[in-house]
């Protein structure tokens, strides 16, 4: 493989789209990113303008390889990853979505879920097939909704005129054609965070889209993780060059971080957390609120499965404390007014935006600060803010080891908030394990970046992928073992506290 040749990611997020020009040590070279708008039309709606995603992508390819002096003919292929879960729905005559894409942080799906729950077993009904418990967060209830609510759909749903996709799909449908024959396709990642795909055979469940009245023909169709699924449009901004791979974020973050081996485990530091652990050529199902879902499938290997905990609200609590509150005036400034005081001061803010994910599934949970005198300043609050995110990974990997039966004794950790080193500080204390942060911590657009260079033989396999991955830093638990237990039950009670709050 020369070596003037690079892999380019696509890294189509909840707050922005990146692209990221990688070299073949895994390397970044350059990259470009825009945020999109977040729309909220309703308490607890999320959406996003699907087409604004598609300009950005487009713009922010050119960004980064404008910016690495490079052009298209420099690329050996093209990854993408996403946000999941986000629902797209578009029209495949005129290529226009037909309504805002719903964000997986959206809980106007409550009723759905319920109604689809009461049908026979509950919030577990489709668990043992998919993985995954009703819930608000996942893409089939959203698809649902707009069949059911934008005039005309469900009608054009059923003639075969429209199309589903999580922004992977959306974006790969838009780079190969669009209207003109673009590939309608997703992986098996992306397709396990639906709701409607068999988690053994990698196929989509035809009783549970009867369920939801989604017709089969709306759906992608599910191909590998690493596999050529076309390549860019003439006349588009990558003519001609492989698109080769996809996973959905949390997934890619997880094959950028190296873990192939069962008990390998990692936690991203985004929008939300999420953290997972590979546990091998078996889905297994969890007791304890994680979620079973497909890790990554490479080409015609066999398929690794993934424990992953869902947390809905880290970073996007700081967002909200800068847009909202107007506290900071951007996100990093939220650890110097954190550093202004020695502690939370009593306070816990439990942010259950969305409600809570896991390991909780409380979708009438809402967010709530607690602990408060008039001693606490906004230096307090946002320590409580950022504490807010560790405590909710100590209960994620709490969750984990209770399903695995084994204690996890490192963490590697990646994404935006891992730059904070008070947070990653607080983090191994609350965790009493150690944290590690490798050297290229955009390991999400790096995990989709290998996953399209190895489907064209840029890199060889996962040992290219082990070799590349540098340790950057690690945080050793300071903190002494009755001060993390007398913190993580004040935090427990906390939650308690935004139980019960939708009426
Ligand atoms: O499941 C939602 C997740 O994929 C979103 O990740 O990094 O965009 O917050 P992020």
């Amino acid at each position: 493989m020369p070596d003037t040749k690079y892999v380019l990611a696509i890294d189509q997020g909840t707050t922005s789209t990146r692209a990221i020009v990688f070299d073949h040590s895994g390397q970044i070279v350059e990259s470009g990113q825009i945020e999109h708008e977040q729309i909220f039309p309703r308490a607890g709606w999320v959406e996003h303008n699907a087409e604004e995603i598609w300009k950005n992508t487009r713009e922010v390819v050119g960004l980064a390889l404008t910016r690495a002096n490079l052009t298209y003919k420099d690329l050996a292929a093209v990854g993408i990853t996403n946000q999941r879960e986000t629902a797209v729905v578009w029209d495949r005559t005129t290529g226009k979505p037909v309504y805002n894409a719903i964000v997986w942080q959206d809980t106007r799906t409550q009723k759905i879920a319920d109604e689809l729950g009461a049908l026979g077993g509950g919030a577990d009904r489709y668990k043992a097939k998919v993985g995954l418990p009703l819930a608000t967060y996942f893409s089939g209830p959203k698809i649902k909704w707009i069949l059911d609510n934008v005039d005309g759909a469900r009608a054009k749903a059923e003639a075969g005129d429209l199309a589903f996709g999580n922004t992977d799909s959306w974006v790969l449908w838009n780079m190969t054609g669009g209207v003109d024959g673009g590939v309608h396709v997703t992986d098996p990642t992306n397709a396990s965070r639906t709701m409607l795909m068999n988690l053994d055979t990698l196929t989509w469940n035809e009783d549970i889209a009867n369920d939801m009245g989604i017709p089969l023909s709306m759906l992608p169709e599910i191909k590998s993780s690493s596999e050529v699924y076309g390549h860019g449009r003439e006349g588009g901004m990558v003519p001609g060059v492989p698109i080769a791979g996809i996973l959905g974020d949390q997934q890619a973050a997880t094959f950028g971080q190296a873990c192939f081996e069962v008990g390998h485990a990692k936690n991203t530091y985004g929008t939300g957390n999420f953290m997972l652990i590979n546990t091998g050529t078996e889905p297994i199902p969890s007791k304890n609120g994680l979620l079973t879902t497909v890790c990554y499938k490479i080409g015609d290997q066999p398929t690794v499965y993934a424990l992953e905990g869902s947390i809905a609200v880290t970073g996007s609590l700081v967002q909200w404390l800068r847009d909202n509150l107007g506290l900071i005036s951007s996100a990093p400034e939220i650890e110097q007014l954190a550093k202004t005081v020695d502690d939370n001061g009593g306070a816990y803010f439990v942010p259950a935006f969305s409600g809570l994910f896991a390991p909780y599934w409380r979708s009438d949970a809402r967010g709530a600060l607690v602990g408060l005198t008039r001693f606490v300043n906004k230096g307090h609050i946002a320590r409580a803010a950022l504490e807010a995110t560790a405590f909710q990974t100590r209960e994620v990997l709490d969750a984990m080891n209770a399903d695995s039966g084994v204690d996890l004794t490192e963490l590697k950790v990646d994404g935006g908030m891992v730059q904070d080193e008070l947070l990653m500080q607080f983090q191994a204390d609350i965790l009493g394990v150690t944290v590690i942060r490798p050297k290229v911590a955009e390991t999400t657009a790096l995990g989709a970046a290998y996953a399209a260079g190895i489907a064209v033989g840029f890199w060889n396999g996962e040992q290219d992928v082990i070799d590349n991955w540098a340790e950057d830093k690690r945080w050793e638990p300071q903190m002494d073992d009755a001060e993390r237990d007398r913190q993580f039950r004040l935090w427990k009670k906390a939650v308690t506290k935004t139980f019960d709050w939708v009426d």
